[in-house]
């Protein structure tokens, strides 16, 4: 009890909350989810063996992860009302737009499991959400280009169907390569949960009002938006267009370092990270991974982040103010070599970061002393004026 803000186990006033599924050692550029590092799991995990241990604590053996696979397998499909739900976008809207609103819209079509006092119902509702957000977010794509849907295969990984949904039509299969989907396992993982971050502690804070996870979910959907946030990914990309070529780097560094000037270099930085984002590490080997599976290394843009990198990370304002690459610095650069548009790269963060934000919600809710979250302030305005009838009013 600071005096000013007093604790209370759903969120102590200054917005911070108790939580076992995910660790940040900004210093030490430090990330583990239940007590293994990210290297780790991004290089010998898939998805669903990560979203079991987010949301179950522990790695799931042979057994379990079958069993979890199978249930994800009988979730992916959607109401066909929802899919006609679609229809009522314009073809251009943002990808983004539409997840909101599909996924807030989740709550109407699958009302019998809203009730979370029944823990049924909320395994139910985790389940629904992790399985059928790769649909939605395929289908928010097939809908902005005019083609049809495609259903989810339940023979296929969670990334692998994901990419078929994405760009297989009736009209032709479409193979999943399996370096793309190897890559594309490991960018989810990279994105899947980290700790209190702004569109978690939306979910939190609507969660713990008692609001139906999928309407939570769709909260945290809008928050990642932003570009300061999840929408960073695509803000990086049209900084990196934008900059063309490697010699006009200098004239955009000098222009991030302007007080004066509201530029900031997009992918760098972060509010918790003081050294180098872990993820940012793996996502760039990654990335050369697919650039070379793909035939396109010497793609420009990505000789333009490796030498916007190398700049900055040996300039003295960067330095000093422990600016790194974060983890949406390079993932654009690949979602953009998968054939990816940039308008669904939040889409693909949101993806992710559903099963985090799933685990947070489940892990708040089950919170024996949770209770509603209500940060304070401190007032700053003017407290006691004296009343002016209308008609006196200058
Ligand atoms: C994500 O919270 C999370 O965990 C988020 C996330 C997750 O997985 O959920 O990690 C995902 O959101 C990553 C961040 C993606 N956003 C971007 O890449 C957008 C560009 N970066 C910034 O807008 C910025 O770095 C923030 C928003 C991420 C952090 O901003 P802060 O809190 O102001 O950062 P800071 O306090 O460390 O800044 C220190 C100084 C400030 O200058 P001074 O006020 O000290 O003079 O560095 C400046 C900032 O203005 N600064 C930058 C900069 N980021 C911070 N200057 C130029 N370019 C930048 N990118």
């Amino acid at each position: 009890d600071t005096g000013m803000f007093t604790y209370d186990p759903g969120f102590t006033s200054t917005g911070s909350c108790e939580s076992k599924i995910t660790y940040i050692d900004g210093d030490a550029g430090v990330l583990r989810h239940r007590g293994y590092a990210i290297d780790d799991l991004a290089k010998n995990c898939d998805f669903l063996e990560v979203a079991y241990l987010l949301l179950r604590g522990e790695l799931p053996n042979k057994a379990e992860l079958t069993a979890f696979e199978g249930t994800m397998a009988r979730h992916t499909m959607v109401h066909e009302q929802l899919a006609k739900f679609y229809q009522g976008f314009r073809r251009d809207a943002h990808p983004m737009a539409v997840m909101c609103g599909v996924v807030g819209a989740l709550s109407a079509f699958y009302h019998d499991s809203t009730d979370i006092s029944d823990p049924y119902n909320r395994m139910v509702s985790q389940h629904r959400l992790i399985a059928k957000m790769p649909t939605i977010a395929a289908w928010a794509y097939k809908y902005s280009i005019g083609q049809p849907f495609m259903y989810p295969k339940n023979d296929l990984s969670y990334a692998e169907n994901f990419l078929y949904m994405m760009f297989a039509t009736p009209c032709e299969d479409y193979k999943v390569s399996p370096t793309l989907a190897r890559a594309m396992e490991r960018i989810l993982i990279l994105h899947a949960d980290h700790e209190q971050n702004a569109s978690t502690s939306t979910v939190r804070l609507a969660g713990s009002s008692g609001a139906n996870p999928f309407a939570c979910i769709a909260a945290g959907i809008a928050s990642l938006w932003g570009p300061a946030h999840g929408g960073a990914n695509e803000a990086v990309l049209k900084m990196l267009s934008e900059i063309g070529t490697v010699d006009r780097i200098p004239e955009f560094v000098k222009k991030a370092k302007d007080k004066n000037d509201p530029f900031r270099l997009m992918g760098f930085g972060h509010r918790v990270y003081k050294n180098y984002d872990p993820r940012a590490t793996i996502m760039a080997e990654t990335c050369r991974e697919v650039l070379a599976e793909l035939g396109v290394e010497n793609e420009p843009l990505l000789q333009v982040a490796v030498e916007l990198e190398r700049i900055a990370r040996e300039d003295e304002y960067f330095i000093e103010k422990k600016l790194y690459p974060n983890v949406d610095f390079y993932s654009g650069i690949i979602f953009r070599a998968m054939g990816i548009p940039v308008s669904m790269f939040t889409c693909l963060f949101a993806l992710a970061r559903t099963t985090g934000w799933v685990a947070q919600w489940s892990e708040m809710i089950e919170d024996p002393h949770q209770k509603i979250g209500r940060p304070r302030q401190l007032f700053t305005g003017e407290f006691d004026k004296t009343f002016v009838a209308l008609d006196e009013r200058k």
